[in-house]
């Protein structure tokens, strides 16, 4: 938590003047008893309009400061909290940008939205609190018991005593609400993932009818929830009226004692009343204390949280400088290739070792779970490689700067992903500067024009959050067309032509071969159909490579590349290349 306490630096100006007109407020509070002694001694005891006049009106003066303060105060660390929340929210949302999939599977991403909303949120709360009470609670407090001392040093044993007993309560609540706190987010977090998993997941829900069982899920999540906040409030509650109790009490003695030695003529009236303020004063002082450290833990709670996201450092690691790519080599190479996912015992990809040469198209095929989205993710560092190296153009992908690194790629994911806003700007995504002509002949190469034509707007047809309002397969012919407006030298297709039917299958294969005749394209595909006429085509088999050759060769030589060729497809088909 303290960590964070760095991005309260813009606001240090700020800071200072906040505890300037604190302590003004405080000391007005601290002065009144004293005036209100002398009206009441002076003034009304001995019957002198004048000095109640004057006196009234010097309180009246200060008192209208010490609310000017207030207010300025209090506006002041409000602009502070929420300007110091919205800085340390966009710097989680920077760090999360940087992160990679293992830092995504590290935190969950419902985690991180609870840690970049509900988190932030609390400690807003608390810097707010500790800027407005921090200083005016004990300052208050220690100012208080020293007039009351100077006011009546025999009853400020009363004091004490309710000092101590409102401390041991706040000590006992604080040991009891402390460890609660830390379950409460992580009850947020879970109910956050539920929801998440509940919305994104309705249809799925609903055609197997499992509404109940996710309601009855929802419902645990929240019940645990509910439980928790009423104990952590009631316990809360309590604070209010134990401390009133204590303080009554406290009111009690002082009248008892302080009217006997009225009695003995030893006190004035105006001083026992003084002192009851001083003393209202104190214990108000100590209540705010104890509300920020009952506050507090949730709030160091929440902070550390929010600091373990920005202290995380994101395992894959731009190099500071880029290596300058090796004229004539391949276009991508594999030396050597081990890879485990993080966490996993066995590695999904062992010794892969292959070249995909430049200008040409090198295929993956392998059944399903065999590793070849995996192997797609170590060319564009979603992951880096255990062992080996992966090379562009004769440079690690490591000592490659990003912009360098991404530029090369045009890479169309396996799912694919769309970004509410409208057809265009999706296919205008990684080219911003391309134009619709531009854009218009990506959509005709990708088959995406003929639905694209179809609806009004055209390319300004509006696309929905997570791209919901178009077809699978339309959502990666539009993933494909991405791919093509950003001319790079090198195409990774994940199984992107999976959701195609076989005619438009065909015809966007035929189409890409005239747009990517320069280009080096690497398709990853389950049917042999697609990848048949690759110049290359690499078996992979378990996370091996069992065979790499043409489609005839490695119908020869290949016996599992013969199994997925013969399950798909008659012998004369197999045999008309
Ligand atoms: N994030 C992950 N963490 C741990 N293991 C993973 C992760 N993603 C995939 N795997 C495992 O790695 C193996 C290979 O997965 P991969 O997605 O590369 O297969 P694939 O060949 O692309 O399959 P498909 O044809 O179905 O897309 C699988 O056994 C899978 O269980
Ligand atoms: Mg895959």
């Amino acid at each position: 938590m303290t960590k964070l306490f760095k991005y309260l630096k813009p606001y240090i100006w700020s800071i200072i003047a906040v505890f300037f007109l604190t302590i003004i407020q405080v000391g007005v509070n601290l002065e009144l008893p004293g005036y209100m002694a002398r009206i009441i001694d002076e003034g009304i005891m001995e019957n002198q309009t004048d000095i109640i006049f004057s006196v009234g009106f010097i309180m009246l003066s200060i008192s209208l400061a010490g609310a000017v303060c207030i207010v300025l105060a209090g506006y002041l660390a409000a602009r502070i909290a929420t300007g110091f929340a919205m800085v340390v929210r966009e710097k989680v949302f920077d760090k999360v940008h940087d992160f990679s999939l293992v830092e995504f599977n590290r935190f969950s991403t419902s985690s991180l939205i609870t840690r970049s909303t509900n988190d932030i949120q609390q400690i807003q709360t608390i810097v707010f609190m500790m800027l407005r009470i921090m200083l005016v609670a004990p300052l208050t407090a220690a100012g208080a018991i020293f007039q009351a001392y100077r006011t009546a040093p025999s009853m400020t044993w009363i004091m004490g005593l309710a000092v101590f007993v409102i401390i041991g309560v706040v000590v006992l609540l604080w040991s009891i609400v402390m460890p609660k706190f830390k379950l409460l987010q992580k009850l947020i977090d879970r109910l956050n993932l539920v929801t998440r998993e509940n919305l994104s997941g309705l249809r799925v829900i609903r055609a197997f009818n499992a509404e109940k069982y996710e309601e009855k899920k929802f419902n645990q999540a929240n019940l645990d929830l509910v439980d928790l906040n009423l104990f952590l409030n009631r316990l809360l509650a309590l604070i209010q009226p134990l401390m009133t109790l204590i303080s009554s009490f406290a009111m009690i003695m002082v009248i008892w004692v302080g009217a006997r030695l009225i009695g003995d003529g030893s006190f004035l009236v105006g001083d026992m009343i003084a002192f009851m303020q001083y003393l209202t004063l104190v214990l108000f002082g100590f209540m705010m204390m104890s509300m920020i450290f009952i506050m507090l833990p949730r709030a160091m709670v929440s902070g550390g949280r929010v600091a373990d996201v920005l202290a995380s450092e994101p395992a894959i690691k731009e190099p500071l400088k880029s290596c300058s790519f090796k004229p004539g080599a391949p276009a991508i190479e594999f030396r050597d290739v081990t890879f485990a996912y993080p966490e996993a015992e066995y590695p999904v990809l062992k010794n892969i070792t292959f070249i995909a040469e430049s200008g040409k198209t090198t295929a993956l095929i392998g059944s399903t779970g065999s590793g070849k989205s995996t192997l797609l993710h170590l060319i564009t560092r979603f992951y880096d490689v255990s062992f080996g190296h992966v090379l562009i153009e004769g440079v690690d992908v490591r000592q490659l700067k990003f912009t360098d690194l991404y530029g090369r790629l045009g890479y169309v994911p396996q799912k694919g992903v769309l970004f509410s806003g409208t057809i265009g700007s999706n296919i205008k995504y990684g080219a911003p500067q391309a134009d619709d002509y531009r854009a218009h002949a990506a959509a005709s190469v990708a088959q995406a024009s003929e639905f694209i034509d179809k609806t009004k707007e055209g390319l300004e047809a509006s696309i929905a959050q997570g791209g919901t309002n178009v077809s699978g397969g339309q959502k990666q012919r539009l993933s494909i067309a991405r791919a093509l407006v950003k001319k790079p030298d090198i195409f990774l297709f994940d199984d992107s032509f999976s959701a195609l039917d076989f005619r438009t299958d065909v015809a966007l294969r035929q189409a890409l071969k005239t747009e990517t005749a320069q280009a080096t394209v690497l398709i990853v595909a389950q049917r042999i159909n697609t990848v048949m006429n690759a110049d290359k085509i690499i078996v992979l088999d378990k996370g091996k490579i069992s065979g790499i050759g043409k489609h005839l060769d490695l119908l020869k030589n290949c016996a599992v590349y013969k199994e997925i060729a013969l399950s798909q497809l008659s012998k004369e088909e197999l045999y008309k290349y």
